[in-house]
């Protein structure tokens, strides 16, 4: 049978405090709403329902965009009546041979693993609830079993008497049941209870009344269920989140100096034995290879770094390809473009962008090199500045193999410089340098006989 997914997300999240619908707030600087929707992908649905309510269009623009060609659609909930009534909005949307799987578009971590056991557990035919055993379960909708362990119904806290309010089992929300079931259900619902709402609880007692078993399956671990409703909760799970990603890194064969000082936004992907220093963060995908040390406090973004290269700290690279037994920072900052050949070195305070670093060529301090190609063995003087942009338009530099450029030299591009070329310190270069000769463009020293400083009038 096909699986559909409906994922309520229409409640305002008032407690956020926040311009930004609650869906939208990140997590691992990605949509709330996002991590469900790429969970309830990877459960092969054939569709998937998203139940928008406050902030519906910006939800829709910006969740659409991340995720095209995906079977997602949108269903507005104009009033939010309930859970009972957001589930209605989608019914027309759903496949009538299907099962429905209701999610929560601020549950951001429930497990594919548990979804799975969750969707094996309940056969087509039968209802299914995904519960919880918690210490303290206020708030939530308590649940009912008979001696059998049949779940017979959902109690909320605000109808519940004293009795039921000690049931530690509570409902997660999350639900599962055969769509044409829940077509003939959902219009039965009634809004006749304390919050005056249309509960989609209540589907528990309508499939006991027809006979249809209610399966409980209990999850192990409550952060895999837990709603985000303010800034704390929304802290928590990020630390929850990133202890779990740190985990699988650490599983995968990387040493993390500090697990509770990384954070991953996005994926990181390892050889072997390689290391990560503390407070380093990784955005997109980021691809290590073998024998890869990363020190402190290096942000590293949709780059790859080859077998062992060192990446000191202070490091802020994007986009960038970097090649094996490299050396970069401390304090370096490779810009999107930037592609190191092996055995390059961009040392401290060394900024480049769009630019190739060929074979041992080295940039060791204080240097901008933007639009440019090196050859190999180029050695890149301190303080040298590839003058790329004219305030319009962007110039290429060519500096050929072996080429040694004097520190403090200004390269004005477009020029290139001749293979084996040496640039004297100090030099401002407009015109293309010979190849295997020394080019020195600057001022000549003079001494001026006779000048005197000037001194204070007394
Ligand atoms: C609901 C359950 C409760 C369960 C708890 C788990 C019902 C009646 N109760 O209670 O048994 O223990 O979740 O957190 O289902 N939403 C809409 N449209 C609406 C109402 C809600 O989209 O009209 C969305 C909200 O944005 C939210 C979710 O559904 O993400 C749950 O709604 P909420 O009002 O927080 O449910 P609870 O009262 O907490
Ligand atoms: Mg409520």
């Amino acid at each position: 049978m096909d699986l559909n997914v409906v994922i309520l997300a229409a409640g305002k999240g008032t407690r956020m405090k926040s311009r930004l619908p609650k869906v939208l707030q990140p997590l691992a600087k990605k949509p709330l709403l996002s991590h469900v929707l790429q969970t309830s992908l990877r459960l092969n649905a054939t569709r998937v329902i998203v139940v928008y309510g406050h902030g519906g269009e910006q939800v829709k623009e910006q969740i659409s965009s991340q995720f095209p060609g995906s079977p997602i659609e949108w269903v507005e909930q104009r009033e939010q009546l309930g859970t009972g009534h957001a589930v209605k909005q989608a019914l027309p949307q759903l496949q009538d041979n299907s099962r429905t799987l209701v999610l929560y578009g601020d549950v951001p971590l429930t497990g594919d693993d548990t979804l799975n056991r969750f969707l094996n557990q309940v056969s087509p035919g039968q209802c299914g609830v995904l519960t919880v055993k918690l210490a303290n379960p206020k708030g939530y909708g308590r649940i009912i079993r008979d001696h059998a362990g049949v779940v017979r119904e959902i109690v909320e806290e605000k109808d519940a008497g004293d009795e039921i309010r000690k049931i530690c089992e509570v409902n997660t929300g999350i639900m599962l049941a055969d769509t044409l079931d829940l077509q003939a259900w959902l219009p039965k619902i009634t809004n006749n209870n304390a919050q005056g709402e249309y509960y989609l609880t209540d589907v528990v007692k309508l499939a006991n009344d027809h006979d249809v078993p209610v399966i409980g399956c209990l999850v192990d671990n409550p952060v895999e269920v837990e709603g985000v409703n303010d800034k704390r909760q929304l802290a928590r799970l990020e630390r929850m989140y990133q202890q779990q990603l740190a985990d699988e890194l650490m599983v995968a064969g990387a040493t993390l100096i500090d697990p509770a000082r990384i954070d991953i936004r996005g994926s990181v992907s390892v050889g072997q034995d390689c290391c990560i220093d503390i407070n380093c963060i990784f955005e997109g995908n980021v691809t290590l290879g073998d024998n890869v040390q990363i020190g402190a406090n290096c942000v590293i973004i949709n780059s790859s770094i080859a077998d062992n290269s060192v990446v000191k700290p202070y490091c802020h690279i994007e986009n960038a390809v970097i090649g094996a037994d490299c050396d970069v920072g401390p304090f370096a900052r490779l810009r999107p473009g930037t592609e190191m050949k092996e055995h390059a070195r961009i040392g401290n305070f060394v900024e480049t962008k769009n630019t190739v670093l060929g074979k041992g060529s080295k940039a060791n301090h204080l240097t901008y090199l933007g639009d440019t190609v090196t050859g190999d063995k180029v050695n890149v003087g301190a303080g040298t500045i590839t003058c790329n942009y004219d305030g319009v338009n962007k110039h290429k530099t060519i500096i050929g193999d072996g080429a040694f450029i004097g520190s403090n030299s200004s390269l004005v591009a477009p020029v290139e410089i001749g293979a084996g070329a040496t640039v004297g310190a100090g030099s401002t270069i407009t015109k293309d340098a010979d190849q295997n000769a020394l080019t020195v463009a600057r001022a000549k020293q003079i001494t001026v006989t006779g000048w005197k400083r000037p001194e204070k009038k007394k």
